[in-house]
C-alpha cells in the first residue's frame, strides 16, 4: 500500500487518479484550491480521509501547502494541478512553481510525477518575459531531469496524458480519458522495472518522443535559479 499526494484532485485527471489509486487499495490524500472544492472532492472520493487547502496561484500558500503535506510521510506525489487557457503570470505561477517550490519544501518521496503535456515539444527552456503553456510544459519535464541529476536515491518523471475530455481538455478531445491517469498511477505504485528510472518523459506507461532542449544542462541550471529567485527558496 503506497501513501501518495495529488495536487488539483478536485477533478479532472487529478480525482481519476486518486479514485484509481483508492480503488487499488492506496492511501491518498487530496489538495483543492478552497474549502468548498476541498468538500467537493472528499464527497466524490469517499475514501479520502483528507484534503489540504492551497490556490497554486498564490506563492504564499503554496508554501503553507508545503508545510501542511510535511505532517503526513508520502511514498510518492503526482505534482497534477495545472491550467491553460489563463494569464500567464497564473501559467507561470500554477504550472511551473508550484510544482517547483512544493518539490524543494516537501519532505522528498520515493517517487515524483510531473504532468507535463505533449505540447511543450514547442516550449522554450528560457523566457524573457512570461512563459506560455508549452513553456512551462517543458519547464516541468525539466524539472524531473535536473531531480534525476540531484537526487538519485528519487525516482523523478513526467507524464503527458494525452489530449483527453476533462475540463481542461475540452468535451470533444480525442484521446482515451482512462489512458490520461493510469501512466501517473502506474509509476506512483508499481513494481515494474519500467517505472524504477528517473528524468523520463512517458506517454501511456511507455517512453515518448520529447523536446531535447529539456537535456541542457546549463538550461537546467538557468531554470532552477530563476525558480529560486522568484519563490526565494532554493531546492
Ligand atoms: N486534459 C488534457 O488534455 C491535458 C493534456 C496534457 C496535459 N494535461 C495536464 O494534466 C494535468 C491535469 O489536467 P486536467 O485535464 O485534469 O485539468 P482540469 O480538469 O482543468 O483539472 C485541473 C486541476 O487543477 C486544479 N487547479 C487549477 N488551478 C489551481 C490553483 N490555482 N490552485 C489549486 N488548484 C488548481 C483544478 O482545480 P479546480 O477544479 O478547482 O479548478 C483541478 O483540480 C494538468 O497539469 C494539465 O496541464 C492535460
Amino acid at each position: 500500500m503506497a501513501k501518495v499526494f495529488i495536487t488539483g484532485s478536485a477533478d479532472g485527471l487529478g480525482l481519476l487518479a486518486a479514485k484509481e489509486l483508492i480503488k487499488q487499495g492506496h492511501k491518498v490524500v487530496l489538495h483543492a484550491r478552497n474549502e468548498k472544492r476541498g468538500q467537493e472532492a472528499l464527497k466524490q472520493i469517499p475514501g479520502a480521509k483528507h484534503v489540504l487547502i492551497a490556490d497554486l496561484a498564490d506563492l504564499d500558500e503554496i508554501k503553507a501547502l508545503g508545510e501542511k503535506a510535511n505532517a503526513f510521510t508520502f511514498d510518492a506525489v503526482i505534482h497534477n494541478a495545472g491550467v491553460y487557457q489563463t494569464s500567464a503570470q497564473q501559467l507561470l505561477d500554477v504550472n511551473t512553481l508550484a510544482p517547483y517550490l512544493l518539490t524543494a519544501l516537501m519532505h522528498k518521496p520515493e517517487r515524483l510525477i510531473y504532468l507535463s503535456s505533449g505540447m511543450h515539444l514547442s516550449g522554450k527552456p528560457d523566457w524573457t518575459e512570461l512563459p506560455s503553456y508549452s513553456d512551462t510544459k517543458l519547464h516541468v519535464l525539466m524539472l524531473a531531469k535536473v531531480l534525476a541529476r540531484k537526487w538519485p536515491d528519487v525516482h523523478a518523471n513526467a507524464v503527458d496524458p494525452g489530449w483527453v475530455p476533462t475540463k481542461m481538455g475540452g468535451a470533444g478531445a480525442p484521446d482515451d480519458l482512462q489512458k490520461g491517469y493510469e501512466t501517473q498511477v502506474w509509476l506512483a505504485t508499481s513494481d515494474d522495472q519500467a517505472t524504477r528510472v528517473s528524468g523520463q518523459y512517458f506517454h501511456h506507461q511507455q517512453q515518448a518522443r520529447y523536446n531535447r532542449a529539456a537535456d541542457d544542462v546549463k538550461a537546467q541550471d538557468r531554470l532552477l535559479a530563476e525558480c529560486a529567485r522568484l519563490t526565494g527558496v532554493a531546492l
